[in-house]
């Protein structure tokens, strides 16, 4: 098998079968990605849909310090223009272009995609409350799976063919095992995650029909921390619906207790275990999955998450001791849907990318904390 460097250094061929040949390689690439012969910055131009939001800004931060130019695409119906101005001020990169508009509009995307001359597009944008799911189908359905055939079918037409898809844990369901490898077999429980399994099939099927294209779909498991710089996190709208911004805004005072749901699953102290991965490394795997489908024309399925689970009372302990703060709760009943226990197997996107979660549980806390406690409001007040 050889991979033929096309877009960068141009006359380049690496001939690999095997995966310590794609360490190397990735290892040229990350060195020599954003360079041309002369060592100047090449143009390459990321547009990043939703890449106002949570996960999306901070991928946007590390993208522009890779020396890549960046244009995100957001309808701001989950985060804020202030973002971008955080992210600017961050990075002091001058190559952040901002579109405010919706994926669903055609005549918008298009020009996005063509005016920009954008070389491959990481979509984060959609929806992602599984209760809202469940009361509103067709807002999901409407938004995540509508909004990305748009996305693709302008993709189609003006050749760009590598795109990265935010798909999520919540695509296994609820399988056997509480170790999720991505061969167990998907069987989304709820509206939400079968939104996202619609749209990773379409992505199977379009690459089947057109093996040009690069496509990743990176299942995340629970994102969880901010950047160190304290200056971009997570803001959700309204009540969290997820466990550290809850315990977040109990910290800062904006809320008084926190509500544990359950202490009766069948784990060490009762309460809920899950995989949470810090996003400032998640962000990196999108860097890295970008680097990998640079090189190789294929489509990747990958879990994000760092194979560590912890329990619901395990982060209330780290974010006492990251804040000083004490984190009031009471133990309710179970919420419905809830799993007693899931995590990643993340073994795959380490073969194969070369990308491993850094961040334990202490970082997670004291990078959220840091945000929360700079911006209690979030960015609310910002204007
Ligand atoms: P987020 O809500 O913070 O970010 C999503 C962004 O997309 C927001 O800025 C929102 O304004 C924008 N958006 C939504 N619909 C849009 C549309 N039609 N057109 C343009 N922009 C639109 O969420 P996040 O946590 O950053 O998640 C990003 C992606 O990752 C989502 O697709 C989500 O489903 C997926 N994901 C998130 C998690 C998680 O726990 N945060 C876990 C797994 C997967
Ligand atoms: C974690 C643990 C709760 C809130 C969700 C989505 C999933 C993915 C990530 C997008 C559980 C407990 C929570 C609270 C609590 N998102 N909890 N009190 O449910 O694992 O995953 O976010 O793709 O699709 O379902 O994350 O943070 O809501 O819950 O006790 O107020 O915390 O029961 O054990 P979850 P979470």
């Amino acid at each position: 098998m050889f991979w033929v460097d096309e877009q960068n250094s141009g006359s380049r061929t690496i001939t690999s079968s095997n995966n310590d040949d794609t360490q190397e390689i990735l290892a040229y690439f990350t060195r020599s990605y954003c360079k041309n012969k002369r060592g100047t910055e090449m143009e390459e131009k990321i547009l990043v849909t939703g890449g106002a939001g949570y996960i999306g800004s901070h991928t946007v931060v590390q993208l522009l310090e890779a020396g890549l130019s960046v244009v995100v695409f957001d309808n701001l119906s989950n985060s804020s223009r202030a973002v971008i101005d955080r992210i600017s001020k961050l990075t002091g990169s001058k190559s952040l272009d901002f579109i405010e508009g919706d994926i669903r509009d055609r005549t918008a995307v298009r020009h996005a995609l063509r005016d920009q001359k954008i070389s491959a597009v990481v979509h984060f944008a959609g929806l992602k409350a599984v209760g809202e799911s469940e009361t509103e189908p067709l807002k999901y359905y409407d938004n995540n799976v509508s909004g990305s055939v748009v996305l693709l079918e302008e993709m189609m037409k003006t050749d760009i063919n590598t795109i990265v898809f935010s798909s999520s844990a919540t695509v296994y369901g609820n399988p056997e095992y509480s170790q999720y490898h991505e061969d167990t077999p998907p069987a989304p429980a709820n509206v939400y995650g079968r939104t996202k399994l619609i749209v990773e099939d379409i992505l199977r099927d379009l690459k089947k029909s057109q093996p040009s294209w690069r496509i990743a779909l990176l299942r995340y498991f629970n994102p969880v921390g901010a950047h160190d710089s304290g200056l971009i996190g997570e803001n959700p709208k309204g009540i969290p619906n997820n466990l550290m911004p809850f315990i977040a805004q109990v910290a800062v005072g904006v809320r008084q207790k926190l509500s544990v749901y359950g202490n009766d699953y069948p784990t060490p102290d009762g309460t809920g275990l899950r995989d949470y991965i810090h996003v400032e490394d998640l962000a990196a795997g999108h860097l890295a999955t970008l680097q990998y489908l640079k090189i190789k024309p294929t489509l990747l399925t990958l879990n994000l998450g760092t194979g560590q689970s912890y329990s619901v009372l395990d982060i209330i302990k780290a974010f006492e001791k990251a804040s000083g703060k004490a984190i009031p709760y009471e133990v309710v009943g179970r919420r419905e849907g809830d799993l007693a226990e899931y995590y990643a197997d993340p073994s795959l996107a380490e073969k194969i990318l070369g990308w491993k979660a850094q961040l334990g549980i202490d970082r997670m806390c004291a990078d959220t904390w840091r945000w929360k406690k700079n911006n209690p409001a979030g960015y609310s007040n910002i204007k």
